[in-house]
């Protein structure tokens, strides 16, 4: 009995965990202090369409987008056939640049649900915390580098994403690196 018991009251606990949920298809503008710049992120992770696009005022901070320019606008379109293309405007440049669709994963595709989905039991709560003055639940989610984990924060009255940060690098991958850090600010 007395187990039934506890076996229940651990079912509660863990229910209790705030769940998180990544939008299947959102756009916001971003400020990102670590890159030090701010955009547009679009995603529709929807099978069949599977794009999206992040612009940056300024690319100059961004691993893909200053290995071909700096000081200037860039634009990340990840589209049809597994592609991610780079869009210059100011300095009328693009194109293909690598591709998210063949086993190498030489770059990252649209971000989907999945990834906050607790998958392979790599997510943990974390509690609360501010951003742009929003309280927003947040979670830990190991990735490529376990002991660098990414963090997600979720908005606790909208269930909107707030933020993303995680391991990333500019030039080569250093450990202790992080330079995601996006803040979502909502159109409406
Ligand atoms: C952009 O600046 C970085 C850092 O100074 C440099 O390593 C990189 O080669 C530059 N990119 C281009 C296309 O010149
Ligand atoms: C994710 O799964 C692990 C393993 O089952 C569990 O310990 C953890 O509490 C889960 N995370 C959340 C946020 O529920």
């Amino acid at each position: 009995m007395l187990r039934h018991v506890l076996a229940l009251a651990a079912a509660a606990a863990a229910l209790a965990v705030p769940q998180p949920t990544w939008p299947v298809a959102f756009e916001a503008w971003y400020v990102s202090d670590y890159k030090r710049t701010s955009g547009l992120y679009a995603t529709d992770s929807r099978a069949g369409v599977a794009a999206s696009r992040i612009t940056f005022a300024d690319g100059t901070r961004d691993h893909l987008c200053s290995a071909f320019h700096n000081n200037t606008r860039c634009e990340q379109l990840m589209t049809v056939g597994g592609f991610r293309y780079l869009y210059f405007p100011q300095v009328k440049d693009c194109c293909k640049c690598c591709t998210y669709a063949t086993g190498t994963y030489e770059c990252g595709g649209p971000v989907g649900p999945r990834w906050v989905s607790n998958a392979t039991g790599n997510l943990h709560y974390l509690g609360r915390e501010e951003v742009l003055g929003r309280t927003c639940h947040k979670w830990s989610v190991a990735g490529l580098v376990p002991a660098f984990p990414n963090y997600y924060l979720e908005d606790t009255q909208t269930g909107r994403p707030c933020a993303i940060d995680g391991y990333n690098y500019l030039r080569r991958p250093q450990p202790r690196e992080r330079m995601i850090s996006i803040s979502f600010r909502w159109k409406a």
